[in-house]
């Protein structure tokens, strides 16, 4: 069984964000902090998982969901008074290790977390240290070894001057045996320049116990990056953005230029995908092989298959079949299917309907809560009424229908297999398949109506 667990300290306020959400709650890529933190927990196969919530706890628990338990901190006192609220957690668990980590460094990634707990196993060690030498290492705790062994870790602001110019930094990530953690955790106390309890300070105390204290040094500074201010959160985009494009390329995904391009990290894009400026690709998004994806467009926790072109247009949770070419300047609102090889033109809003293969839909066009079948053909205009100012209803439209230019369909109503709507008509009740539904008063010509009419009419040009 694996006994391993870990505690995400997420109850921080982060005054210096000015956010009106707890900053662990501040996104990345489209994706908030926290989230990435659970996902690298995920991957490492640590299935039981603590949330230590405090500032706006509502949000977090909502955000967490059943990704992770969660623990209340009413007052913020400091890491390891963070931790002190999980006791009964970490009893739980007494057998094994945990993994404490940040809600706010998101870029803890599985290889190093394994990697550092193969070395805590080895040691047998009471914690391991996930440390990085980085450049400026200001606001950081710093890493005190003596004879290579870490022995203190000091913060920012209890560090003297030489101890300022140390360039390994503490991650904020430890692995700790359960029980050695239990057992000091009373011990520390909040005797230093912030009054907090901190949680760095079960360093020294191991080594006082006799316990092994050891540090898992990562090569890839950028697992120790936080967030403390908006313009490290901007860093944080910005570096992540361009190595995830990079991998992307890597896999045979194309981009001509990266200006407005921003994918999410749990989006996938298959290979020979071309991947145009403006393009912002969110949430649990799939593209297939071989689209065009933009120039500006927008997709969010959609699937679309091989082949397709988006351009110019913003998807919200839908899905797209292969071949499908939609676009430029169209809307497709959650909770629609769009099936293969079907056209989509410009200024087309659709919004949780069925659109059947081969149908063409090629301008200004609404389709709301319909069912539209194969190879149908909407002419410009048409307007799906779905909504009576009260109740949403659908519209069923058939297989090889073809709606002439500028129909409302007034909903519910069904045009049958085939069958035909005039242009201009108003249609409120269903049209049998084959059959032409017309509604439109007939036409009448006043002749020589417009002569007396404009008798001593300037023109700008002569005629
Ligand atoms: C902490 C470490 C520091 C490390 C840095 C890495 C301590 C004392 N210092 O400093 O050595 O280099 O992280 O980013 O641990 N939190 C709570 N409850 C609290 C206080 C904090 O849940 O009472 C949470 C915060 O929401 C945050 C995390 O713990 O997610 C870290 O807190 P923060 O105040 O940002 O610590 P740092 O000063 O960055
Ligand atoms: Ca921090």
């Amino acid at each position: 069984m694996n006994k391993n667990c870990a505690i995400i300290l997420a109850a921080g306020e982060g005054k210096r964000m000015d956010s009106n959400m707890p900053k662990v709650l501040c996104e990345v890529l489209f994706k908030p902090m926290l989230g990435w933190v659970i996902d690298a927990c995920e991957h490492s196969n640590i299935n039981d998982r603590c949330v230590v919530a405090g500032f706006q706890a509502e949000k977090v628990i909502d955000f967490v969901g059943d990704s992770a338990q969660i623990v209340l901190q009413n007052e913020r006192r400091g890491t390891a008074h963070a931790v002190k609220c999980a006791k009964s957690f970490l009893e739980q668990h007494i057998d094994g290790n945990v993994f404490v980590c940040c809600g706010d460094s998101p870029f803890l990634c599985e290889k190093t977390i394994m990697a550092a707990l193969d070395v805590h196993n080895k040691e047998k060690a009471a914690v391991t240290v996930i440390t990085a030498n980085i450049e400026n290492p200001y606001g950081y705790g710093r890493i005190i070894r003596k004879n290579g062994r870490i022995v203190a870790i000091v913060e920012e602001k209890d560090a003297q001057d030489e101890e300022k110019n140390i360039c390994e930094i503490n991650s904020g990530a430890y692995w700790f045996c359960v029980k050695d953690l239990l057992e000091i955790l009373d011990d520390i106390k909040p005797l230093n320049n912030q009054n907090e309890y901190y949680l760095t300070d079960a360093v020294k105390l191991f080594i006082n116990n006799k316990k092994t204290a050891s540090v898992y040094l990562s090569q890839n500074s950028l697992i120790a990056m936080g967030a403390n201010d908006r313009l490290n959160l901007f860093k944080l985009n910005d570096v992540y953005r361009k190595i995830l494009i990079e991998k992307f390329m890597k896999d045979g995904v194309e981009f001509l230029c990266l200006d407005g391009v921003i994918i999410s990290p749990d989006v996938k894009i298959g290979k020979r995908t071309k991947i145009l400026p403006g393009t912002i690709l969110k949430g649990n998004t799939v593209i297939g092989e071989d689209c065009v994806i933009g120039p500006n467009s927008l997709i969010e926790d959609s699937i679309v298959g091989k082949g397709s072109i988006i351009n110019s247009t913003q998807v919200y949770q839908s899905q797209i079949d292969n071949n499908v070419k939609i676009g430029p300047f169209c809307h497709i609102r959650p909770n629609s299917t769009i099936c293969h090889s079907v056209k989509i033109g410009d200024f087309v809003e659709v919004k949780n309907s069925e659109i059947g293969a081969g149908t063409a839909i090629s301008h200004l066009t609404y389709v709301g809560d319909s069912d539209v079948g194969k190879n149908v053909n909407f002419g410009c205009g048409v307007v799906t009424i779905n909504y009576d100012g009260v109740n949403k209803h659908r519209c069923k439209i058939e297989d090889g229908a073809f709606i002439g230019c500028n129909t409302n369909l007034v909903a519910p109503v069904v045009i049958g297999k085939d069958a035909y709507t005039g242009a201009g008509s108003t249609i409120t009740k269903n049209v049998p398949s084959y059959a032409l539904g017309i509604e439109r008063g007939k036409q009448c010509n006043v002749d020589g109506f417009s002569k007396k009419k404009l008798a001593g009419r300037k023109l700008k040009v002569k005629e």
